[in-house]
Formats: structure tokens, C-alpha cells, sequence
């Protein structure tokens, strides 16, 4: 733990222009909601306490992080980021804190390391971290004397067209003394700037005024973008997915089109999967080695053993076992067990269902709440009738056991191993091992059934 170091995450504000009716922390990037990627990059500098600051819709925040070790604080109406901060003064014990907006989620926890190293060298009130960017817009400009000092941040609001054209943006990220006179420096600020707030940003202009600011330049400006709208959370999302795919790529991935791809960060694969485009991988997947995946799949809290295809499907909560090959235009939700080289095709949903090493099931079928042993073949159009409109009944069937098309097995009911059921069969009865069962109404052939109509 770094003892002399508490944190500050900013998460008050109202978050307008997410135009959202939900908190603008709790929207999600690469499947995360923003304020836990903050609370990961915080985890990497480990403070000593994670103070983190709420106010428009507070309970909603709290609610989604409940069971946390976070010290909250409230600042309701929320009056601009310094007055959030002086919010923040009791819960503040270390000598030292960070303080970071609760909308910048690709921060590393290295820039904040960096920072606090900084910080604790000059024995300054405040340390800056900034970044240049090519377009700065909506960002605080960072500004510096002739001698290259840090002496002022300014709000794009309150900027003329000189300042504007400034390209060294204040990533809202700072590094503080738990200091008497920063305390005061943040009583005594000031709303008299076009928004009518209390900027943290003037803590920047006084400290240096008293020769106690200085700013770390971060070299990685893509690492700092701040989510301030949707435009900026898309922007987001594009260069978390380009980080993740590139370093798959580097590990001995194949991206065929690593633009219309999206894999999240915690996503595992293993060497020379090919992944082709239009596949989203979401959630807590691995992949084995020598899988091809897409094109056009999702795949969300799902594994894939070695060697396994998919095409054109949807994956959740599924397991795939080595050499298998599902889709194209399968549906594997919750729950789904697939064996070693078995076979999912076409329009084949399975549920709470487990297929048995080298079993098929290739066409137009329903498989839920079943057992199906290995090598047993499911006909086109079979199904599992495991809802009775009330509970869910199980349906066993051993392996190498043969279901026709077209059959409709009303569960609970038990196949046994090498059995027949014949195409076309209703089964609400148990069938043997080894058994043949048709249940389906005997054929009626009336023969020259054209020339008896004439005659009438
Ligand atoms: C802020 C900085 C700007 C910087 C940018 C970096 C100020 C005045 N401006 O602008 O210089 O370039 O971040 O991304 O600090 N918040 C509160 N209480 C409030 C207001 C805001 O907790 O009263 C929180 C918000 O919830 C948010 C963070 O502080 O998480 C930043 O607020 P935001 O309104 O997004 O500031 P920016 O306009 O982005
Ligand atoms: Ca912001």
C-alpha cells in the first residue's frame, strides 16, 4: 500500500451532455462502466483510501458499487470540480492526494505513479498532468511563461481565440499537497468565469503564482481522453479495441480486419486463431489456439477449446469443446456444453444443454435442459419440449442414440443409448437402450383414389 497517498475520484457532476437519464460514470466502456476503470487504474497506484465524490444521482452509483471499499462524499448541487474537491477535505488524510475525474478511463496507472513521483520531488502544492493533442477542443489549455513554467490553466469557455489555439490540454488529472494554504487557495476560489463554477483549474493559476505548480507532459495523449459525450465515448471505445487488437496481433492472433472487430480487454485467444470481421467478443472469453472465429459471430462469457470453428453465430455462457464446429447460424446460450468435435449447424439453439463429444446436431432443432450422450445424431427439426407452461423438465438421451427428423420429445423423458426414435414421432415415453420407437399415426395408402372421385 502507498501510505502517503490518498485519491479523490470526481463523480458529481450532472454530465449534461451525455444527454443520458443515467449517471454518466455508469456508462459502459468495452463492456465496463467508466467509473470501474477508473477504480482499476486506481488499484495500480494502491492509496492508502479511494474517496470517491457523488452527487447528481448518487444512489445509483452507490447501488452499482456496493460491497466496495470506496469513502463516499457528497457535493450536492454540484458547483464545478473545485468545489468538489474542497467536498472531499475531511476524507482526505494522507499527506499527499490525487485527484482525477471520474469520466477518463484509459488513464494508466503509470501516468498517476509518474505524477505522484513528480509531486513528491518538488514538494509542490500541485502537480498537472497534461497532454498535447491535435484537436483540444472542450479541454482547459495549459499555459506557460517565456521560460517554459507552467502558470496557468484556462477553460476553453473562458479562452480567447489565441488561448483556443493552444494545443497542451489540462487532463484533469492533479497530484496535491494536504496543505493548509491548498486548502485556502481552494476556499477562496472564485465562480466568476463563464460557467459560473468553482474550476479546480484556478488552483493551478494561484500555485504557480506562489512558484508550487508544476505539470507532467504524458507523451500518450490517447491515454487521457476525456468522455464528456457520446462522440468522445465511441472515440473511446475505438482506441480501447484498437489497443486490445493489436497486442492480440502482437501475441500471434490473426485479425483479418482488425477495424469491424471488437474484443474486449480481458478476452484471452490463444496463437494462430483467425478471427474474421464482424465478430465481437464481449465479456470474460478465451479462445484456444488454431480457432476460427466469424465471420459475423458474437461471443460473450464464453470458451473455446483448441481447433474450434464458429460461423455466423451467437455464443453466451457457452463451452466449446477442441475441433468442434458450430454454426453456421447456431445459438448457444446459457449453459451450453458442447463436445470434442461435435457438430451445431444451422438454426440449432441449445440452452442448459450439454452435446456429447462427436454428437450432431445440424439442423433446425431445439435442445434445452438435455443431456445428449456422445455420438448421438439429432434430426432436422427435432426438439425438446421441456416447458410444460409452468416448470422445466430434462430431457436424457445416450449416446449414439438416433433422433429422426422432426421429432418432438416431451420431457422428462429418457433416451437410451443406441436408440432409434423414427421421424415424425411425438415420445412421451421412455425408450430403451437400443431400442426403435415410432410414435406418429400409420400412413394411409387408398390406391386409384383419383379415378373413385370421377366416378361419383
Ligand atoms: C475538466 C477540466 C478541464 C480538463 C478536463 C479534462 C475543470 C474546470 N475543467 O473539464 O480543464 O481539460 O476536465 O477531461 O476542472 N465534477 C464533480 N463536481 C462538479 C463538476 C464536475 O464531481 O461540480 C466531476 C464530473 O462528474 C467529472 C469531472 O468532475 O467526472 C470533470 O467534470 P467535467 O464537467 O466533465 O469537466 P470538463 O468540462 O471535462
Ligand atoms: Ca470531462
Amino acid at each position: 500500500m502507498n501510505s502517503g497517498l490518498d485519491v479523490v475520484i470526481l463523480a458529481a457532476g450532472k454530465g449534461t451532455r451525455m444527454r443520458s437519464q443515467y449517471p454518466k460514470v455508469l456508462h459502459h466502456l468495452g463492456g465496463t462502466c467508466l467509473l470501474e476503470h477508473v477504480l482499476r487504474t486506481v488499484a495500480g497506484v494502491h492509496p492508502q483510501r479511494t474517496i470517491v465524490v457523488l452527487g447528481h444521482k448518487q444512489h445509483q452509483v452507490q447501488e452499482a458499487f456496493s460491497g466496495r471499499e470506496l469513502v463516499y462524499v457528497t457535493q450536492d448541487p454540484p458547483a464545478g470540480t473545485g468545489h468538489a474537491v474542497r467536498c472531499a477535505k475531511a476524507a482526505v488524510h494522507a499527506p499527499q492526494f490525487v485527484v482525477l475525474p471520474g469520466d477518463v478511463p484509459l488513464l494508466p496507472p503509470q501516468a498517476v505513479e509518474e505524477l505522484v513521483e513528480q509531486h513528491k520531488k518538488s514538494r509542490n502544492l500541485v502537480t498537472v498532468l497534461t497532454t498535447e493533442v491535435a484537436d483540444p477542443t472542450g479541454y482547459g489549455r495549459v499555459l506557460r511563461g517565456a521560460g517554459g513554467q507552467l502558470t496557468a490553466v484556462v477553460e476553453e469557455a473562458d479562452a480567447g481565440e489565441e488561448v483556443r489555439s493552444v494545443r497542451e490540454i489540462n487532463a484533469g488529472v492533479y497530484c496535491l499537497s494536504n496543505a493548509p494554504q491548498l486548502w485556502s487557495a481552494l476556499d477562496e476560489l472564485s465562480p466568476a468565469n463563464a460557467q459560473g463554477e468553482l474550476y479546480l483549474t484556478e488552483l493551478v493559476r494561484v500555485a504557480a503564482e506562489l512558484g508550487a505548480a508544476s505539470a507532467l507532459l504524458w507523451p500518450r495523449s490517447e491515454e487521457l481522453i476525456g468522455i464528456n459525450d457520446r462522440r468522445d465515448l465511441a472515440q473511446a471505445e475505438r482506441i480501447l479495441n484498437q489497443r486490445t487488437i493489436e497486442k492480440l496481433m502482437l501475441s500471434g492472433v490473426t485479425v483479418v480486419d482488425p477495424e469491424h472487430t471488437y474484443v474486449s480487454p480481458q478476452t484471452l485467444v490463444g496463437q494462430d486463431t483467425v478471427v474474421f470481421p464482424g465478430t465481437h467478443i464481449h465479456g470474460e472469453c478465451w479462445l484456444g489456439r488454431g480457432c476460427r472465429i466469424g465471420p459475423g459471430t458474437q461471443m460473450i462469457d464464453s470458451q473455446l477449446e483448441d481447433g474450434v470453428t464458429v460461423e455466423w453465430s451467437v455464443l453466451q455462457g457457452a463451452q466449446v469443446g477442441a475441433e468442434a464446429h458450430i454454426g453456421p447460424y447456431a445459438h448457444l446460450r446459457p449453459g451450453a456444453r458442447i463436445g470434442k468435435r461435435a457438430r451445431v449447424g444451422n438454426f440449432v439453439e441449445l440452452k442448459a444443454a450439454s452435446l456429447g463429444d462427436g454428437a450432431k446436431a445440424g439442423h433446425l432443432a431445439y435442445i434445452g435442459d438435455a443431456t445428449i450422450g456422445a455420438g448421438a445424431n439429432i434430426g432436422a427439426g427435432a426438439i425438446t419440449c421441456n416447458y410444460d407452461g409452468t416448470s422445466k423438465h430434462p430431457t436424457h438421451i445416450g449416446a449414439g442414440a438416433f433422433i429422426g427428423s422432426n421429432v418432438a420429445l416431451v420431457a422428462p423423458v429418457t433416451i437410451g443409448d443406441h436408440a432409434v426414435v423414427g421421424a415424425g414421432s411425438v415420445i412421451t415415453q421412455d425408450v430403451p437402450p437400443g431400442a426403435l420407437a415410432v410414435a406418429r399415426a400409420t400412413q394411409v395408402v387408398k390406391p386409384s383414389w383419383k379415378d373413385r372421385r370421377e366416378v361419383t
